[in-house]
């Protein structure tokens, strides 16, 4: 299977509930003051820098939700790709406080409403990475012409609002094995898992 003009894209949605939305963070100490926002940075260099071998990075998008209040979302870097945690850390922060380069967009949403527009199935299905969910390789996916996103928990999995969503949504729980990883490297998989799917 090839793939079809700009239309299979595959997300990744980060969910940060502990990060605040004002960018307030200090570079010298993500993970700390941060609240972990280091691996929101982590996510954004393995999504469009190290983790696709030849899956276009035109057909890659990431978005990263601040607080349940404002959705950070990135399309194609291109060749201003910043460099390593702290060169993507600078972007988060500058988009955050109101200067966002041309392929960030930020907009106020919560939880619920982006589960509700990024969930519509048959054409833009949602799944929940999660360790305990049913096994990548025993999971339907439709490749071509449909947007895949996959959501990710931060670094305590998903807190309670998240999963009284995801049950009333009734999203599928995807997963990569019964090992805890980092959401980098789920990210890395999951795009070495669709460049497999499409050859
Ligand atoms: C570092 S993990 C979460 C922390 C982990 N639950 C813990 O307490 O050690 C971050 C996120 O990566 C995703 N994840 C990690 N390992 C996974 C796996 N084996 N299968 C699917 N998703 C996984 C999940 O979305 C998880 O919430």
């Amino acid at each position: 299977m090839q793939l079809d003009s700009g239309r299979t894209v595959l997300r990744f949605i980060q969910l940060l509930p502990a990060v605040s939305a004002s960018g307030d963070f200090p570079l010298r100490d993500l993970p700390g003051i941060g609240k972990r926002v280091d691996v929101l940075c982590r996510d954004l260099a393995a999504c469009f820098d190290w983790g696709p071998s030849d899956w276009p990075l035109s057909q890659l998008e990431l978005s990263a939700l601040f607080s349940d209040q404002v959705l950070l979302t990135f399309q194609t870097p291109n060749e201003r790709m910043p460099i390593g945690e702290r060169g993507w850390a600078m972007v988060v922060k500058n988009a955050l406080q109101g200067n966002p380069p041309d392929y960030v967009r930020v907009t106020q949403d919560n939880l619920e409403s982006m589960i509700r527009n990024v969930n519509q199935p048959s054409r833009s299905q949602l799944w929940v990475l999660h360790e305990e969910g049913k096994h990548f390789r025993d999971c339907k996916i439709q490749v071509s012409g449909t947007k895949n996103s996959f959501m990710l928990g931060d670094y305590r999995g998903f807190d309670s609002r998240a999963e009284e969503l995801v049950s009333k949504y009734g999203l599928p729980r995807i997963s990569l094995g019964g090992t805890s990883y980092l959401s980098s490297h789920c990210v890395a998989s999951v795009i070495s898992k669709f460049e497999r799917m499409v050859k």
